[in-house]
């Protein structure tokens, strides 16, 4: 018998769904850190459900808490694996996002840097399209080399990279480089995968 031949790609597809799923209940400090990492169980208990909008809020908060979303500085979304890939192929996008969550481990970002992968920003020309917020930076063309300069100059460092942003909406507030305290700048890696040392930030 035939196998269909779009098959292995959607059961790849929804191993893929089902992995981004997980790292999403993933303390940030231990995604993509392989089987050791401890899954964080943000499911609402019966109790909580019977208490109604409290419980609810209070089960929530707890969760919230355990994936550090009080030190959440930067929430960076990233166009990829498309249902429709218009602004990129559909690979382009998923080399980048696999890139973004790879460097942001690496740095030991994940404390501060949220990621999110949109299934459209609805630019959708010059992708893979990204957006960092709270500063509102539109970045076109976010291959691997663009995600790098991104996530020292404008991530870590607090410099937007004007060649690649193409519209700023919170342009009247300034954009800082990442909060740090010492002990996390100490272990923190600052070089780039070419191994060049990049600035530390304050
Ligand atoms: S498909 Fe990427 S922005 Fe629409």
């Amino acid at each position: 018998m035939q196998s269909d031949p779009g098959s292995e790609d959607k059961v790849n597809d929804h191993d893929r769904q089902a992995n981004d799923a997980i790292e999403t209940i993933l303390p940030p400090d231990q995604q993509d850190q392989g089987a050791e990492a401890v899954e964080i169980d943000c499911h609402i208990s019966e109790q909580d459900h019977a208490l109604g909008v409290k419980g609810v809020n209070r089960a929530l908060a707890t969760c919230a808490q355990k994936l550090h979303i009080d030190t959440i500085q930067r929430h960076i979304f990233l166009c990829a694996d498309q249902t429709k890939p218009k602004c990129c192929q559909k690979e382009v996008g998923l080399q980048s996002w696999d890139y973004l969550k790879r460097r942001i481990n690496e740095l030991k970002l994940g404390v501060k840097v949220f990621r999110t992968k949109a299934n459209c920003l609805r630019v959708c020309d010059r992708g893979p399209i990204m957006v960092i917020y709270p500063d509102g930076v539109w970045y076109h063309s976010v291959t691997e080399a663009a995600i790098e300069r991104i996530l020292q100059e404008h991530v870590i460092g607090g410099q937007v990279v004007q060649d690649l942003a193409f519209v700023i909406t919170n342009s009247d507030k300034a954009i800082l480089p990442l909060a740090t305290s010492t002990s996390e700048t100490e272990t923190s890696s600052t070089k780039s995968p070419s191994g060049k040392d990049v600035a530390a930030p304050s």
